[in-house]
């Protein structure tokens, strides 16, 4: 389907489901923006469980997005339940404002849910010539190094900066061994997830999807990534006012109430402490990207090259929707 059609389809969605027209672009942007960088997992398959959300009424379709400035650079932003994109894109934009007029943008955000990519946020303020740190908490899928219990999220961790050139650097990882949607996307298909990716419920290694939802997924790094999952919890969840310790709800079976999910974004300026930014990076990159390759290995990338390059590919494409998120889809457009 074309991009646009898709971008007007999600758009009347969510108009629809009781969304302003300025909150639904917001939204439709987001979740095109997934497909074209190719993480479908978090493109219009998501549509749905937003829409669910919003009919048991644990997403406010219409929040009163209430921002609290605490400084020049500082400020926190309470997102009244919104759709996460909502939340979210108040938050990159209110840090971006403040980074260009006082060096740094420094805002949390609260009682918002799942922001789609942080990658896509931070990108945002790179492609503006500025630094950017993002950071979310998500629902437990990790259990904290040593225990048996799920409850950290996949806590993705971010930070982009301007390269010189139009592709900025984007590192936008989350602390799982692998995305969870690759993990469900297995189950439906019946098929197998690689070793030493997941515990099943009573710890044992599995490469069972449904047994690896039902029991915890492994952290990056041992010890490390569970380290890091918890820096994102308390970044993202104790210090902005939102759900923490486990307590953020799963988007797609969780309706007891709102995701209260928290966002931090630390936004500045590169030539805060040198003169020469832009020529300092252009060099780093170039030093990195000159140095001998691996058998098999053509071009060393550095983080967020990869994305942009398939953006690029796929903005001059249709979007491919399988039949089955199709349907979905074309029930939500007539409900
Ligand atoms: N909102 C949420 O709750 C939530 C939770 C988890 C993940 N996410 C999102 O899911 C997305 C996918 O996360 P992921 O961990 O699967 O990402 P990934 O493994 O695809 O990529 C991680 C990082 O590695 C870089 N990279 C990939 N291949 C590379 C190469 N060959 N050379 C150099 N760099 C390379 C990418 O540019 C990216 O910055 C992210 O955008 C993340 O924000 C969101």
């Amino acid at each position: 389907m074309k991009i646009n059609t898709v971008k007007k389809l999600i758009i009347n969605i969510f108009e629809k489901h009781g969304l302003l027209k300025k909150h639904a672009i917001i939204c439709a942007d987001a979740l095109i923006n997934a497909e074209l960088v190719g993480a479908s997992s978090h493109g219009v398959a998501r549509l749905v469980s937003y829409c669910n959300r919003i009919k048991k009424k644990v997403i406010n379709p219409k929040p009163k997005i209430k921002v609290n400035k605490i400084s020049s650079t500082i400020a926190s932003i309470d997102a009244d339940n919104s759709v996460g994109f909502v939340g979210a894109d108040a938050g990159i934009n209110l840090a971006i404002q403040h980074a260009k007029k006082n060096g740094i943008g420094f805002v949390a955000v609260k009682n918002s849910g799942h922001f789609g990519l942080s990658g896509y946020y931070a990108e945002r303020a790179a492609k503006k010539g500025l630094v950017a740190f993002c950071f979310t908490n998500a629902p437990p899928a990790i259990a904290p190094h040593g225990a048996k219990k799920t409850l950290f999220g996949t806590n993705p961790i971010c930070f982009a900066c301007p390269t010189g050139t139009k592709v900025p650097f984007v590192l936008d990882t989350s602390i799982s061994m692998i995305n969870r949607g690759k993990i469900r996307r297995a189950a439906k298909l019946g098929e197998k997830i690689p070793l030493g990716v997941a515990l099943d419920k009573n710890g044992k290694p599995t490469t069972d999807p449904k047994k690896a939802l039902e029991g915890l997924q492994l952290p990056i790094a041992g010890f490390r990534g569970s380290g890091l999952a918890w820096m994102v919890d308390i970044l993202a969840g104790v210090l902005t006012g939102g759900n923490h310790g486990g307590k953020v709800k799963d988007p797609f079976d969780d309706f007891s109430g709102p995701q209260n999910i928290g966002h931090l974004f630390i936004v500045f300026k590169p030539n805060l402490f040198v003169k020469n930014y832009t020529k300092r990076i252009k060099e780093n990159i170039k030093r990195i990207k000159k140095l001998p390759k691996l058998k098999g290995v053509k071009k060393i990338y550095y983080p967020g090259e990869n994305k942009a390059e398939r953006f690029k590919i796929n903005s001059k494409k249709e979007i491919n929707i399988p039949s089955n998120i199709l349907a979905e889809i074309n029930r939500l457009n007539k409900s």
